[in-house]
């Protein structure tokens, strides 16, 4: 092999075995420069309600009023949401466990998101019937609905609630965040722990004797 064609082999082996480094690189470099330069669209252009690549849920029924008559009844079910992909379907299923619940009075609802996916009617409305999804806002464990409050401090960390919260809590397992699903001010607030925020909420209908989970509310998981 001449020298011109042995430098002309190396400089090709160098530029091959260069390129998982860079890819490795910029995958490196990719959440760091998300994290200094976060997208700041607004939350229409994510979740604008006239295009076709939002996710869309599957009008799920939760309970049947009987089912959740009396304050602090609750049912455990499964959302399907679907999501656009480029698969042979076109679409990415994902089961959401959620938990339907009477509170022992009626609040605000926090659906102010409602308006931002076309169905504005809804922003404002009081029900004593709330729609929580149970994965955890902090890193997505699913949590759980606690209908005495002493159990929470026994097996999730300790934490006691003040008394005007001595009810029923939300308790995730991972990382013991607690939730308050009845705060007149801001249903799912967090008690303690690490969750950023409340657990995200369930829009729903009562169809005759039911109750209908028809969206999620949008975003990730934190
Ligand atoms: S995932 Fe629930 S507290 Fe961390």
């Amino acid at each position: 092999m001449g020298t011109q064609e042995h430098l002309q082999r190396r400089r090709f082996l160098r530029l091959v075995t260069g390129v998982p480094v860079l890819g490795a690189a910029l995958s490196f470099l990719s959440p760091l420069l998300r994290l200094l330069k976060p997208n700041d669209r607004p939350f229409e252009v994510f979740y604008n309600p006239t295009r076709r690549d939002i996710p869309l849920g599957e009008v799920t029924v939760a309970a049947s009023l009987r089912e959740v008559a009396r304050p602090w009844d609750f049912k455990y079910f499964v959302f399907t949401q679907k999501y656009p992909q480029y698969t042979p379907t076109g679409l990415r299923q994902a089961s959401v466990p959620a938990v339907v619940l009477r509170l022992p009075q009626k609040i605000r609802l926090p659906w102010d998101w409602a308006g931002q996916i076309g169905k504005p009617q809804l922003v404002g409305r009081e029900s004593d019937i709330i729609i929580f999804s149970r994965i955890c806002p902090h890193l997505g464990c699913i949590f759980n609905f606690v209908p005495n409050w002493q159990e929470v401090t026994a097996g999730y960390g300790g934490y006691v609630p003040p008394p005007p919260r001595r009810h029923a809590l939300i308790a995730c397992p991972c990382h013991l965040s607690i939730f308050d699903p009845a705060d007149p001010q801001q249903p799912g607030r967090v008690l303690s722990g690490p969750a950023p925020r409340p657990p995200r909420t369930f829009l729903y209908e009562i169809r005759g004797e039911q109750i209908v989970a028809t969206d999620v509310e949008p975003g990730g998981i934190a």
